[in-house]
């Protein structure tokens, strides 16, 4: 049984689909990018990473090879069927109460975009609650611009990936429409994107008790957090 759709996110093609129109399939055959190095360049060689929206395991695979221990979350159990070597935890993410904390937390994905602001604090209360004080949060926010670049593709191994449209559904909220095509397989995911200024997002960290610590990429989509304060003293 499929999970029940999040509002205005939906995905088409084989296999199963997650609530937020993700494609499994999609997912276990997409080849990871430079995530892994970004985050290995960023923590200590050894930390124990907890990973947002892990998805089928693209970029766990490649930080468990780096020597991480990683515990992996996502709401859909499809997806973590994939995952091997990382303990998994079928969960969203908003509600996510584990006992441990964790050196690093990653929330990728571009997932603190979430169009509902309400959802986005509770992914990034989720990654305050769950780092260790003298640990950080990874956060992959989107380029600034990208929703104004569009169309636009990029090929990925065998296939090739184009944003096709990105509109305005009101309230400072984009429905984003791309195509994933392959030789033998095409799958389209539809997703709301809440774009953020640096203010808005530095703002959104702040209110989930959390502080850039500093800019980890040249255009500023990977971000090191830290919490504010320590939870006790809040
Ligand atoms: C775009 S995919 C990316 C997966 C993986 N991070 C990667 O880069 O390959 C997003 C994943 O996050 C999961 N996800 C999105 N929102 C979630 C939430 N609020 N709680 C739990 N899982 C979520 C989806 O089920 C999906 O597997």
């Amino acid at each position: 049984m499929q999970a029940q759709a999040r509002e205005g996110y939906r995905g088409t093609g084989p296999g199963d689909i997650t609530p937020d129109g993700c494609a499994v399939q999609l997912y276990a055959r997409l080849p990871v990018g430079n995530e892994p190095d970004v985050i290995a360049a960023a923590v200590p060689s050894q930390a124990r990473l907890l990973e947002l929206g892990s998805g089928a395991g693209r970029m766990t695979h490649a930080l468990l090879e780096r020597g991480f221990e990683v515990t992996a979350v996502d709401e859909s159990p499809a997806m973590l069927e994939r995952i091997h070597g990382a303990r998994t935890v079928a969960s969203s993410i908003e509600t996510l109460d584990l006992a441990d904390r964790f050196d690093v937390v990653l929330l990728a994905s571009f997932l603190v975009h979430a169009g509902d602001p309400r959802v986005r604090q509770g992914l990034l209360e989720t990654c305050r609650r769950h780092v260790v004080d003298d640990g950080c949060v990874l956060v992959q926010r989107e380029g600034a611009d990208w929703h104004d670049q569009v169309p636009r593709e990029t090929r990925h191994g065998d296939g090739v990936v184009r944003v096709l449209s990105s509109h305005d559904v009101g309230d400072g909220v984009r429905s984003v429409e791309v195509e994933y095509v392959f030789p033998d397989a095409r799958w389209t995911h539809t997703f709301r994107s809440r774009p953020l200024s640096t203010e808005a997002f530095e703002q959104a960290l702040q209110d989930a008790g959390l502080v850039v610590d500093r800019y980890l990429t040249p255009d500023h989509t990977w971000v090191q957090a830290r919490p504010a304060v320590p939870e006790e003293d809040t």
